[in-house]
């Protein structure tokens, strides 16, 4: 990406503690010992005021048709792109962010039976902008419950996580430059390590890029 920013997103099922991460990372990147950078946090759905509305548009409790729903999504996506993360990418801070388009190809159009046109949409809606690194917080669907008595919906749920999690490894999989999959189910802190990691040495890897000279072979 072309831009002095840099833009990092997590993914990853329900419960295995983006949020956690996002709000360590950022501690880290703002020390003087991730480089004392400027950083800003947001998420999707709900990242700007309109997005605030969308996003209890989306989870109002009453069904919403499935195009609907994908809809409301893409239109949280395409405001919060437009006016906040690409500005900030822009004006050269490091944008950490709670869910993206995968969460679309995944919910949507996984879960939801939508296909692969939810992708192209939310590409349309932020005009194919896609992140510097996916970091995929990957964890089994509590492992520790299946041998339980399940009733149905217990079963249902947990069924539904491993088709999650099943769909994020198949995303960054396509694309093994872009993503980093941590495994999230060990201490937040062994979780954070691995993060920093991954992030500083994709840091490291843009940077490398920018300084080759053009017409290098
Ligand atoms: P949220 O309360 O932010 O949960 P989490 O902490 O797990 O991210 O709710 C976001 C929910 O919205 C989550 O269940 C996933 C869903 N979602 C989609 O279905 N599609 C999307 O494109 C996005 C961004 C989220």
């Amino acid at each position: 990406m072309a831009f002095p920013g840099f833009w990092v997103v997590f993914e990853g099922a329900d419960g295995v503690g983006k949020t956690t991460q996002v709000d360590l990372l950022a501690a880290h990147l703002r020390s003087p010992a991730g480089g004392a950078r400027e950083v800003l946090t947001t998420r999707e759905p709900g990242g700007t005021p309109l997005g605030i509305e969308l996003r209890q548009a989306i989870m109002h409790g009453d069904h919403v048709a499935p195009r609907a729903e994908a809809l409301l999504y893409a239109a949280d996506r395409a405001h919060h792109i437009a006016t906040l993360v690409r500005p900030a990418l822009e004006a050269g801070t490091v944008v950490l962010q709670d869910r993206y388009l995968d969460s679309s190809v995944v919910y949507q159009g996984g879960a939801r039976g939508l296909g692969e046109e939810v992708e192209r949409i939310s590409l349309w809606a932020t005009e194919g902008l896609l992140p510097d690194l996916t970091v995929v917080l990957d964890m089994e669907p509590d492992p520790a419950r299946m041998s339980r008595d399940l009733d149905r919906v217990e079963r249902e749920t947990i069924a539904k996580a491993a088709q999650m999690r099943e769909g994020f490894l198949g995303r960054a999989a396509l694309d093994r430059a872009r993503y980093a999959v941590v495994d999230a189910a060990r201490t937040v802190e062994e979780v954070h390590a691995s993060v920093v990691e991954a992030v500083t040495a994709a840091m490291a890897r843009r940077d490398g890029l920018a300084v080759e000279p053009w017409g290098t072979p």
